[in-house]
């Protein structure tokens, strides 16, 4: 038989490896210490901040469905974030970021700076010419990308910006947490390192907060988990147990979410009420193009405009299929309203860089009948026409 792909790696991490009682599913090893076999003899795990096997199997995971050479796993995305700047960023450095960056990610990087941490640039990565140019003129020690946005989905051609940030050796880092490595594969691109927020996709039932680094060369994963197990930003037993759980089913719910994601924008932008609608998946969004050569798919996330924020709040009373909620990426569908949940954090100019306004919505189309989801959506559009 020929070698079998890496998605089918990754959906059977573990099963039947168990040699304690044959178990299918891999046990979760919760015990935070380990005996040693005698004297001066460790054995592979010794304490849990630094290793544990079921940690260690959800990292082998990801790293096969990413095509990287080793990873970790944290225990938010923001901690995989954190541990990222740690390992790649000294007083004095700096690091080039999309100007509409998700909002947590985005305070981090400007509050870190604001201690003299590092320095930050803010570039307009969809601009490729431009964006190009600036890498060349600040050569910055990290780039990093997230692709498509969050919120407006804005698509950044990864291969041209990873190629100039190598020529002026900057190390380029994707979040990949929007499309996950079944849509997006970004290390296969010339990226040096992939983070995810594991609570989206990868785990794909909003039970868990995790997330995960993937390098594409040991040495940087290396430096990553050094961090990791210093700062203590690693995730515990269950959570990866579960997240390890969720990502059997991730091809499935991927291009489930995208068949539902793909409806509802065409649904979306049929409605007066309605000023516009980015999802990639539409042929005159300006980024299709792209996506459609760098991606597996266009995913799961629409966002669209309304003409202001009475509007959004006449469309939002009454939705039954729609949660009101941060986060994304589960098997229900939800709604959020970016600047005032997701991304408040942000200051009101970087807001309007951002191109963020008070009509945007975001939704997480889940794995809800298509067609219930677009009645719901079509009768809020029809409360927001009658205000
Ligand atoms: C693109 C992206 N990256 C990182 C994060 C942070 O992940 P977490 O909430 O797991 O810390 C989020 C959270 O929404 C996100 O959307």
């Amino acid at each position: 038989m020929t070698e079998p792909s890496d998605i089918t790696r990754a959906l059977r991490a573990g099963i039947g490896t168990d040699t304690s009682a044959g178990a299918v599913i891999p046990p979760i090893h919760l015990s935070t210490t380990y005996t040693f076999a005698g004297f001066n003899e460790p054995r592979a795990h010794d304490y849990a901040r630094a290793t544990n096997p079921t940690r260690e199997l959800l990292a082998d995971a990801i790293v096969t469905l990413e095509g990287g050479a080793g990873g970790i796993v944290c225990a938010s995305g923001m901690g995989a974030i954190t541990t990222v700047l740690l390992a790649m960023l000294k007083v004095g450095d700096s690091i080039a970021i999309p100007h509409d960056c998700y909002g947590g990610s985005w305070r981090l990087f400007h509050r870190m700076a604001e201690r003299g941490n590092f320095t930050v640039h803010t570039i307009d990565f969809t601009d490729t010419e431009t964006a190009c140019e600036s890498i060349r003129r600040l050569a910055p020690t990290v780039v990093w990308l997230e692709t498509p946005s969050n919120p407006l989905l804005r698509i950044t051609d990864l291969e041209p910006i990873i190629a100039t940030s190598q020529e002026v050796g900057a190390k380029t880092v994707v979040d990949n947490t929007f499309l996950t490595p079944v849509l997006q594969r970004p290390l296969a691109m010339g990226a040096d390192i992939v983070v995810h927020s594991t609570t989206k996709y990868l785990n794909g039932h909003s039970d868990v907060i995790g997330g995960a680094v993937v390098a594409r060369r040991a040495e940087d994963a290396e430096l990553c988990d050094f961090w990791a197990k210093t700062a203590g930003t690693m995730g515990t037993a269950f959570d990866s147990w579960l997240v390890l759980r969720g990502m059997r089913t991730l091809p499935v719910r991927m291009r489930a979410h995208e068949a539902g994601a793909s409806a509802v924008a065409a649904a979306l932008r049929e409605h007066p009420a309605v000023r516009t609608v980015h999802y990639p998946g539409l042929p005159d969004h300006p980024g299709h193009e792209i996506a459609a050569r760098q991606q597996g798919g266009f995913g799961g996330m629409v966002s669209f405009e309304l003409f202001g924020e009475a509007e959004v709040r006449a469309f939002i009373d009454g939705l039954q299929c729609f949660s009101l909620a941060e986060s994304l990426g589960g098997t229900e569908s939800l709604v959020s309203h970016p600047v005032t949940m997701t991304h408040a954090s942000m200051s009101p100019e970087a807001l309007a860089k951002a191109g963020l306004s008070g009509g945007l919505l975001r939704l997480s189309v889940g794995l809800e009948d298509p067609a219930d989801l677009i009645a719901d959506l079509q009768a809020g559009l029809e409360r927001v026409t009658g205000l």
